[in-house]
This record gives C-alpha cells, sequence and structure tokens, in this order.
C-alpha cells in the first residue's frame, strides 16, 4: 500500500512526467449506481494519463440481465486492458474478476470501497505526515466505506474506535480482519456504541451516509437509528482542537454531519475527493503501465 501512496505523491506533484504513461490503453468503468467522484476522478486521471475511458452505465451493457457477468467479463477482456466496476452485490465483482483476463477494480460495492481507503489515508499522510500514533474515530454506519477505511488505517498503524449504534456495527469477519491487521501494525481497534468517547481522542473524526446507495427503503428507519451519531457542533466541543473532520462525500447534509463541521476549518472532504484522482492515477499505472 506504501507503494501505491509514494506513487500518488509523485503523480500528484509531477503530473505532466505521466501524460504518456498509458497511452494507447483503455479501461471501462461498469457502474450500476450513480457516480460523481468516482467516475469523474477514473475519467479524468485516465485522461491525464494519455490513454482512453469508456463508461457503462446501467442502462447500457445490463450486466446480470441482458447478458450474463461471464459473458461481459470475457468479452470485455478482448477490448480492454482494465475495468473498474460499481456494483450492487459484491459477488458480482468477484465473478467479474474471477472470469476477466484483465485487472478488476472495485470502484465500491456493497462490502468495500477500497479506492476511497487509498484515497483517505493518503490524504491523511498528506495532513500529518505520518500514521503511526494518529487516531482515527468513525462515527456512524458500519458499511462499505467503514469496511475498507478501517483495515487501510490499521494497517498502516493509525488506531481506530469504531462507534455505530448496535445491529449497524462491523461484522464478523471485518471485525476479525481488524483485529489481525491490528496485531500486526501495534495499532489498537475498539468498537462501541459511545461516539463522544470516540471523538474525545481522534486526530481524524470521519462519517458517511446513514443511507447508503440500494437501501432507500429503509430510510426512515435508519434515520431515527442513527440520530445520536451526528458530526455537530455538539460533538466537535468534545474534539482536539488539531483535529481533521472526513467524509467520503456525498454528503447529507443536516443527518449525519452538519453544515457548520462540513465547513468548518476541520473539514478536509474536498481535499480527500481530489487525492482520489491521485491515487486512482497510481493504481492503473501500477495495474497498466
Ligand atoms: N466517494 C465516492 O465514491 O463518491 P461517488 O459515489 O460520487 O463516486
Ligand atoms: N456508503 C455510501 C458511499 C458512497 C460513496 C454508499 O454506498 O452509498
Amino acid at each position: 500500500m506504501i507503494g501505491i501512496l509514494d506513487l500518488a505523491s509523485d503523480v500528484k506533484a509531477n503530473s505532466a512526467k505521466y501524460s504518456d504513461a498509458l497511452k494507447s490503453k483503455s479501461i471501462g468503468l461498469i457502474f450500476q449506481k450513480p457516480s460523481n467522484r468516482t467516475r469523474v476522478s477514473f475519467e479524468i486521471g485516465m485522461f491525464q494519463l494519455g490513454g482512453y475511458t469508456i463508461y457503462l452505465g446501467s442502462s447500457e451493457i445490463g450486466m446480470g440481465g441482458r447478458e450474463s457477468v461471464k459473458d461481459v467479463a470475457c468479452v470485455l477482456s478482448r477490448y480492454l486492458n482494465g475495468i473498474v466496476a460499481r456494483t450492487y452485490k459484491h459477488e458480482v465483482l468477484e465473478e467479474l474478476a474471477k472470469y476477466a483476463s484483465i485487472p478488476i477494480i472495485n470502484g465500491l460495492s456493497d462490502r468495500a470501497h477500497p479506492c476511497q481507503a487509498l484515497g483517505d489515508v493518503f490524504t491523511i499522510r498528506e495532513r500529518f505526515g505520518k500514521f503511526e500514533g494518529l487516531k482515527l474515530a468513525y462515527i456512524g454506519d458500519g458499511n462499505n466505506v467503514m469496511n475498507s477505511l478501517i483495515l487501510a488505517a490499521l494497517k498502516l498503524g493509525i488506531s481506530v474506535d469504531v462507534a455505530t449504534p448496535k445491529a449497524y456495527g462491523p461484522d464478523d469477519k471485518i471485525t476479525k480482519l481488524a483485529s489481525a491487521a491490528a496485531r500486526s501494525s501495534g495499532a489498537r481497534i475498539s468498537i462501541s456504541n459511545d461516539p463522544v468517547r470516540a471523538a474525545e481522542r481522534a486526530d481524524v473524526l470521519y462519517t458517511d451516509v446513514w443511507v447508503s446507495m440500494g437501501q432507500e427503503k429503509e430510510a426512515a428507519k435508519r434515520i431515527k437509528a442513527f440520530s445520536k451519531f451526528q458530526l455537530n457542533d455538539g460533538i466537535m466541543k468534545k474534539a482536539k482542537s488539531g483535529c481533521v473532520v472526513m467524509h467520503c462525500l456525498p454528503a447529507h447534509r443536516g443527518q449525519e454531519i452538519t453544515n457548520s463541521v462540513m465547513d468548518s476549518k476541520h473539514s478536509i472532504v474536498y481535499d480527500q475527493a481530489e487525492n482520489r484522482m491521485h491515487v486512482q492515477k497510481a493504481v492503473l499505472l501500477k495495474l497498466l503501465a
């Protein structure tokens, strides 16, 4: 992971050096869900590397409906050098990867959002100049973004406090992986239902939406369950003065985070969004150059 982050630092500082690095290479973006950051940062990132991108939205190829996942994987492997896929079910990504002969990059599934996590740890290093000794509080829903973020952070030596409502915490598989990552780096992981305690000791406060794409039918139930897990002025009063606030975006302002916190001096959410592009360019270079 450090290799990708270091390459991303160079890509960010010396973009022109890589302007032909992926000349005549092409990727496809198979997106079953909407996207702003992931789509635009991959498309522009690939353009800046001299390559070509084709966007294949849900109405284009009908993966799994019009055509089987296997056939999509096998056919696109004959045209493209790589695929970024955003799916509902993580298993669809795994099936694509099973049958494709080209790299498959997870652009978000119901289980994971690894490109987001890479951009996030890159942003944390950019801000603090280190990982070891830092504490990250993830407050909110134990979702795809949390899964990838806490594993990346723990592997790099950042200690993590997860605070979610009961029944919305990390599942057993993620908890086991997180404990193993913490053991190997010497970081600490705690999982609780106490957002204030998590916030008090954090250098980084992180949240994400309470209702992820595909969960719209559960919105009312979730908004009620998460009401005490909002990043607002009250919780910021308990936090350290030098802490930063992060959110993968899109944010539901007024739900998981207030305008006052999103727009405060602590917020580095737009740095995060920008850095998605730099780290993804590094990923593309590692996989396709
Ligand atoms: N953070 C993120 O992945 O944003 P999009 O859903 O807009 O791509
Ligand atoms: N957890 C959110 C992240 C969006 C980038 C979702 O899956 O909708």
